[in-house]
């Protein structure tokens, strides 16, 4: 995200415009925290995890009452165009906010859980699968000295980018996803056939939306079957969201930022901006928030089968 302000910014000043920061997200909008940028104050960020401007989920801001009054303050800060970044919630809120008020929004999709439409990739999502097959590279140490089963759970409440990507990308023997529905049954028959070809060290990886329940209910569920392992859970939590971001990530960043101020200079509001097939784009906010994401490529979901065995 520190990225990506940089971004905004310097695009911003670079087009003779004002930027204001807006501290803690939609909460800064209601509590008038405002904060006057120049190029300066977004110097060093690049590579820093989190966001210089903080963030806070703000329930006043889903009342007509808190958007009224965030909407008298950004107006009172001389702000005349926003530019929200962030996920699904992030979406939501600008996405009702200028269908009631008149003022120019553009989204920038962020979240590690890459689940937004209208964008192959959210900002953060590279960077937290990097986080996690260094996790898994470090298991893997383990789990092949000791002989042990592993079950590894990640974020994604709601999507399974995360546990595919990193799956593959780490050679984990089974992955499970909120999006499919993997019977412990089926998990059994998978690792048994991984502990019958003689596989060194086995690792699970479950997305925390799994309909299984997380990691340490497969665990239970599985572990009286293969007693010859000794079994392992690790949540690997929010260290998936922070840390220094990626080279993809940062590039990705640079390029959504530039693209949404361009965008604002045009005179096109109620956009996201997003990424496929490495061009830029944009789509209708409403369209973006409307539409269930679904990115787990068919060819993946595959691989991470016939490359398992
Ligand atoms: O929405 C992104 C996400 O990373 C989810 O995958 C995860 O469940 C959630 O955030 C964790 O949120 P919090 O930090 O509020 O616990």
């Amino acid at each position: 995200m520190n990225a990506c302000i940089r971004a905004v910014v310097r695009t911003a000043l670079y087009n003779k415009l004002l930027v204001t920061g807006i501290q803690q997200g939609y909460q800064g909008m209601i509590s008038n925290q405002f904060l006057d940028m120049n190029s300066r104050s977004v110097s060093n960020i690049i590579q820093q995890g989190g966001t210089i401007l903080k963030t806070a989920r703000c329930l006043e801001f889903q009342t007509e009452e808190g958007r009224a009054l965030a909407y008298n303050n950004i107006k009172a800060a001389g702000i005349d165009a926003l530019v929200g970044i962030g996920g699904d919630g992030t979406f939501r809120g600008i996405e009702v906010f200028s269908r009631e008020y008149d003022i120019p929004v553009v989204g920038i999709p962020g979240t590690i859980d890459n689940d937004l439409h209208g964008s192959d990739f959210t900002l953060g999502f590279d960077t937290a699968c990097n986080t996690v097959i260094e996790a898994i590279d470090k298991i893997r140490d383990t789990a092949a000295s000791h002989d042990r089963l592993f079950f590894v759970e990640v974020m994604g409440r709601d999507s399974g980018c995360i546990a595919l990507n990193a799956g593959i990308a780490g050679g984990a023997e089974a992955i499970l996803l909120p999006e499919t529905d993997t019977a412990i049954d089926q998990l059994i028959i998978q690792l048994e056939s991984a502990a019958q070809g003689k596989k060194s060290s086995t690792i699970v990886i479950i997305a925390e939306g799994d309909q299984n329940g997380g990691a340490y209910n497969v665990a239970k569920r599985v572990k009286d079957k293969f007693n010859f392992y000794d079994t392992k859970v690790t949540i690997l939590g929010h260290l998936q969201r922070g840390g220094s971001p990626s080279s993809f990530d940062r590039v990705l960043a640079s390029r959504f930022g530039y693209a949404a101020v361009n965008l604002l200079l045009e005179g096109k509001t109620r956009q996201i901006v997003g990424i496929r097939g490495n061009q830029i784009q944009h789509m209708d906010i409403s369209e973006s928030v409307n539409t269930k994401a679904f990115k787990l490529a068919d060819d993946m979901i595959e691989i991470s089968r016939i490359l398992a065995i």
